[in-house]
């Protein structure tokens, strides 16, 4: 009889011989009681947290705490129903509108998760003749969405601006063109050129989308993300997000001001065969949104404490992701994956979470200790943050 589970053998082997020298499984790690968005308790213990995408702190703030629990009492636990049938509720077109205005764009649509507006829109707008041209360190579910649409697939090297040019200009001539680049990328933190990469794109006839999972809320003058940053957001025809990340809960969109958007809500398969959000998510998500229009303050402050750990991180002697910080992700590479899931758990020890990341979710096979860090982090926390990377570091032998 076939065993299909085989093929995770290598993978189950290398996972057990990490967990036999005794290490805490890096991948199962519970948060038993979280206080705040920078501090948790793990293990019985005061841990600040590293490793969140909570980047403007928005998940105990106590309007929008308020606004899910109204929700809950009014309109219940969930809607058991998808948004074409009975699922749409006075809430999920509030956190529409909310979008609509903290992008200034005509069309939002709301999905279940990030994971899911990728998969749905791309899959939607690029079908078999169509042409994706994507960077090649996209994220999972944009590569999902081109498998799913059955599109022609083009990636190019990360960030290489004339790579893109040279894939775009090899496109069969009237075929339809999709670029898919990403604001933030989240394993290095690193920032895509996208000024030069939509003109390129444009001057070739394509359209263009946009992830800014990991930007919305903390770049650009508005926080519209690296889009708005680069003075590009008016070229560029899909911004999508999430509210996973700087919203403080869980949900994705997409937003546009492509006259046809509306259809996407007909045709698109992961909006339609699915359960909407629950009403206490859309609420939450939606004053989130409208309090990040205001958050300037904020993201000067998140800037800073990007700024600082960055600085100290190198001055110990950690190799970083980025030569300068350019979001508030900084990635720490490691020499392997022992080592790394070594400093994770010396880090934990000292009473710091990190994501330990590896492959395949990391470029070019490295292992990475990724921090990201949140506008309400304190200066004196990234202090005490750099004290442990300092200890721990010195323990696993990874600084001298
Ligand atoms: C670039 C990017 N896009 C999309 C997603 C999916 O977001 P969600 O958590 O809402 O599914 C993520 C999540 O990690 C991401 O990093």
């Amino acid at each position: 009889m076939s065993d299909l589970f085989s093929k995770f053998d290598p993978l189950i082997q290398q996972r057990d011989e990490l967990l036999a020298t005794g290490l805490t499984d890096p991948f199962n790690l519970v948060m038993e009681k979280v206080e705040s968005p920078t501090v948790a308790i793990c293990n019985g213990k005061r841990t600040i947290l590293l490793g969140t995408y909570n980047y403007m702190g928005m998940t105990f703030d106590p309007d929008v705490i308020a606004a899910g629990k109204q929700a809950l009492d009014d309109f219940g636990s969930g809607t058991t129903g998808s948004r074409v049938l009975n699922g749409t509720y006075g809430g999920h077109k509030a956190v529409e509108e909310a979008l609509k205005d903290f992008y200034a764009m005509d069309h939002a649509m709301v999905f279940s998760t990030g994971y899911q507006a990728n998969l749905g829109v791309i899959s939607t707008i690029a079908g078999k003749d169509d042409y994706i041209v994507l960077d090649i360190d996209s994220h999972a579910s944009i590569y999902d969405g081109c498998a799913l649409g059955n599109a022609q697939i083009i990636p190019f090297r990360h960030n290489d601006i004339e790579a893109l040019e040279k894939r775009l200009k090899r496109i069969p001539e009237g075929a339809d063109k999709l670029v898919v680049l990403e604001g933030v990328y989240s394993m290095l933190g690193d920032v895509a050129p996208l000024k030069e990469m939509v003109a390129v794109s444009k001057a070739n006839g394509a359209m263009v989308l946009i992830d800014e999972a990991h930007s919305m809320g903390f770049i650009g003058e508005n926080g519209r993300g690296v889009a708005e940053a680069q003075g590009v957001i008016d070229d560029v025809d899909f911004i999508i997000g999430t509210f996973s990340k700087s919203v403080g809960t869980v949900g994705g969109f997409c937003v546009s001001n492509h006259p046809k958007f509306e259809i996407l809500r007909l045709v698109c398969r992961p909006y339609v065969f699915t359960a909407s959000l629950p009403p206490s998510v859309v609420a939450t998500a939606a004053t989130s949104i409208r309090k990040l229009m205001d958050s300037a303050d904020k993201r000067a402050h998140l800037w800073e404490n990007s700024k600082r750990l960055h600085a100290g991180l190198r001055q110990l002697g950690f190799e970083l992701g980025s030569k300068e910080p350019q979001s508030a992700i900084i990635a720490v590479i490691m020499p392997d994956l022992e080592k790394g899931a070594a400093m994770w758990e010396a880090l934990l020890n000292e009473g710091l979470y990190v994501n330990l990341a590896r492959p395949p979710a990391t470029p070019a096979g490295m292992t990475l200790l990724r921090c990201s860090l949140c506008a309400l982090h304190t200066e004196e926390q990234v202090g005490e943050i750099l004290g442990m990377f300092a200890a721990a570091g010195r323990a696993t032998g990874c600084i001298s």
